[in-house]
């Protein structure tokens, strides 16, 4: 019995920050999974599909040729580690997200990440519907504030220029998308801990969820 953690939470909750850094330390595997619907949303815009074409999404979800690589992701041999990051690709990611026949396609590849010696797995919904049986689940949440605040911090950090006020327009339009949407919505899974991370830095995230592993 492979052991999962899942990590879950909002978007710039700090959740693949503290995710990657418990795996790091347990040396297990890591499951991005907002990577993958990032990746159907790049690979969408770039062949220009209708967004509200379920099944044409669902096709490009399926036939993904994606490698990952240390942080590094491909698609079709593409470095596209930067590219999936874009502000237009998480609201697309989000956009398909919301489409069952999506999820559906990107169901197996999920569970394909647990491998020995375990998993670390965040996005929306690891503990709720991928690994409803995961040993530890977690749902980090913040202040829609905090969390502008870091994403404003991390764009600046790469010299990109952003504004405070369309971020936290953008944030809570993607908690709305993201809580509200008939499938798989974003919420504290059965059994999941929570944790508030407005006053708290990563590796003080990182040390809570350690302990709870530990305990
Ligand atoms: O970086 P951020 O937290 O904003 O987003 P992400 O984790 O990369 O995920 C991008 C989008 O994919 C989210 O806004 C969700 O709508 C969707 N997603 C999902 O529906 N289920 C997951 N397990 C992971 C992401």
């Amino acid at each position: 019995n492979i052991p999962v953690i899942t990590i879950d939470g909002p978007t710039a909750s700090g959740k693949g920050t503290v995710a990657h850094k418990v795996a790091d330390k347990l040396g297990f595997h890591l499951l991005d999974s907002g990577a993958l619907y990032r990746l159907t949303a790049l690979q969408a815009l770039r062949r220009e599909t209708n967004l509200n074409d379920e099944h044409a999404l669902a096709k490009l979800a399926e036939h993904l040729n994606i490698h990952f690589a240390g942080d590094a992701i491909y698609l079709s041999q593409e470095n596209v580690t930067d590219a999936i990051r874009a502000e237009e690709v998480g609201n697309t990611a989000s956009k398909i997200a919301a489409l069952p026949a999506v999820r559906q396609a990107l169901y197996g590849l999920q569970l394909s990440f647990r491998k020995t010696p375990g998993l670390v797995a965040d996005g929306r919904d690891m503990g709720s519907v991928i690994f409803p049986h995961a040993q530890l689940k977690v749902f980090l949440t913040a202040s829609v504030e905090a969390r502008a605040d870091r994403r404003y911090k991390q764009l600046i950090g790469k010299g990109i220029s952003a504004s405070m006020q369309d971020l936290l327009m953008d944030l809570k339009a993607r908690d709305d998308r993201d809580m509200n949407r008939a499938i798989a919505p974003l919420a504290p899974a059965e059994g999941a801990y929570l944790l508030d991370t407005s006053a708290m830095n990563a590796d003080e995230a990182t040390e809570q969820v350690l302990k709870w592993w530990a305990a």
